[in-house]
């Protein structure tokens, strides 16, 4: 079980991830959020660009010891789906995909990004940070950031912060215990929320344009395609770029 939660704002930060790295051994279930964020980390080595105020920048701090360090992907999957249940309380639900590994989007643009980091040891994980950047009321966005979208930007309504983060905590913590007791459960319903499965779109694999479906993503995270031609493609992460409209 998760313990109770402690809950701690911080003004601003650097990075939230890194901060929750202070907390890891204290053994408590710990959740850090920041107003915002100087140096906001994102996936491969990119940063978390975030207007003051506007948005949740938030880590978790967990202690998973139901998981072997094989089964780390799961965190990814408890995470995407505490989001996106979260934000169909908010938006329709036929909107809300996730994009593998774990991007969370609105129809074809990204709401939310994760960045979960573990501490392993031999074949456990002993704490995880799972890092949460989601657009809230932020609806003007540097030119940069290809295809950005935010709850009031599809709302067209400014949302509660600490509601939403609240609601946030809830669902990590309901897919958390689902994962503990039934994590085939967890599997299912990720699969089942996949954003362009089973449809044939552009790809880039490993440097070639491919047209392909996706079919499948098992435990491990790994991703399976098939081309038109019926050829398998199966990839891991950043083997695999999606080419859609904005790139
Ligand atoms: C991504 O690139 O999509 C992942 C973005 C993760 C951003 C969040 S914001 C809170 C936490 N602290 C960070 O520095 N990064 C994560």
């Amino acid at each position: 079980m998760i313990s109770q939660l402690l809950h701690i704002n911080y003004p601003s930060c650097q990075s939230t991830n890194l901060l929750a790295e202070n907390f890891i051994d204290n053994g408590n279930t710990v959740c850090i959020s920041t107003d915002y964020q100087t140096a906001g980390r994102g996936q491969t080595g990119n940063s978390w660009n975030s207007a003051k105020k506007r948005n949740l920048l938030v880590s978790y701090v967990l202690q998973p010891d139901f998981l072997a360090a094989t089964q780390q992907f799961a965190l990814t999957q408890i995470t995407s789906l505490a989001l996106l249940s979260l934000l169909t309380k908010h938006l329709p639900d036929s909107t809300i995909r996730i994009k593998w590994p774990n991007d969370i989007y609105v129809s074809d643009n990204k709401i939310a990004g994760i960045l979960i980091e573990n501490r392993i040891m031999q074949n456990s994980i002993v704490s995880s940070v799972l890092g949460i950047g989601l657009n809230v009321n932020q609806v003007r966005f540097p030119k940069w950031i290809p295809n950005p979208t935010s709850i009031r930007k599809e709302t067209r309504k400014k949302h509660n912060r600490e509601t939403i983060l609240n609601e946030l905590s809830e669902e990590i913590f309901r897919f958390y215990k689902i994962a503990q007791d039934n994590i085939s459960l967890v599997h299912e319903e990720y699969l089942e929320k996949l954003y362009q499965k089973n449809s044939f779109k552009f790809y880039n694999f490993k440097g070639e344009k491919i047209e392909a479906a996706i079919t499948n993503v098992d435990q491990f995270g790994i991703i399976y395609l098939k081309t038109r031609d019926n050829l398998e493609i199966k990839a891991a992460f950043k083997e695999i770029i999606f080419l859609n409209h904005f790139h």
